[in-house]
């Protein structure tokens, strides 16, 4: 890895704002190889100088990766004047990392949103071209139908603007009526109105899976977590 300059490697892993980290340094609380340095311009090599801050180890890595069980009624945006957005529920330490939604779920819907600053990654995951799929659950207002299943298979027409990507339908109840399906584009509002074209309302909607990134029913709908190495090794993230 290149080096760079001791104040951009610490606000990288989100310790503290550039001009905090410049004090923070100055008073001598971090050391490069187990000696302090007080110049925020000194160049480290993350691959081969080891950084403390208060004598704790600092492990450098470019991106970040968070799964979160969004919860009902928050926008998936960065930032709202008005609404509470998914980044309001992550510690100062994410924002200060650039983290963003990769990809959007409606304000009603809860579960599975990965939160990252890697651009590249969060584009191959969406992109319908990469055929990545998505799995929601969704419970209904009322049954559409074994049809609705061919209609999904054969790609659901939405109000004669698009012909949706063929997609998977199950249903796994029927009091309630629960579904399952499988998408890989992600256009406004699809799952609701590829109900809505086989004649159903969904009357509320989680997404369960990205790809092969389950989401940790451990967590809590507004809990998140980083993912492990093997998590990050199924989605192809460094
Ligand atoms: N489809 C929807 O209709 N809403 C979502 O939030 C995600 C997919």
């Amino acid at each position: 890895m290149e080096s760079m300059r001791l104040d951009r490697f610490l606000k990288e892993q989100g310790i503290a704002t550039r001009s905090e980290l410049r004090k923070i340094i100055r008073k001598g609380r971090v050391k490069v190889d187990g000696e302090v340095c007080t110049d925020p311009g000194h160049h480290v090599d993350p691959g081969i100088n080891q950084v403390t801050f208060d004598d704790t180890p600092i492990h450098h890595s470019k991106y970040v990766y968070l799964m979160m069980n969004k919860p009902k009624g928050v926008l998936t945006a960065t930032s709202d004047r008005y609404a509470r957005t998914v980044l309001d529920l992550l510690p100062d330490k994410y924002r200060l990392m650039k983290v963003f939604p990769a990809g959007r779920l409606d304000k009603d819907t809860e579960g599975l949103l990965l939160i990252t600053n890697n651009g590249t990654l969060a584009h191959n995951l969406l992109s319908p071209k990469k055929r990545v799929p998505k799995l929601y659950e969704a419970q209904l207002d009322r049954y559409p139908g074994e049809s609705a299943i061919t209609a999904f298979k054969e790609g659901v027409v939405i109000n004669s603007e698009f012909t949706t990507l063929p997609a998977d339908l199950r249903f796994i109840s029927m009091e309630p009526v629960i579904a399952q399906v499988e998408i890989y584009e992600g256009k406004f509002h699809q799952v609701k109105r590829m109900f809505k074209a086989v004649g159903a309302e969904v009357v509320s909607l989680k997404r369960l899976k990205m790809g092969q990134l389950a989401l940790d029913e451990m967590l809590k709908p507004g809990e998140y977590r980083e993912l492990t190495e093997e998590e990050k090794a199924l989605i192809g993230a460094e």
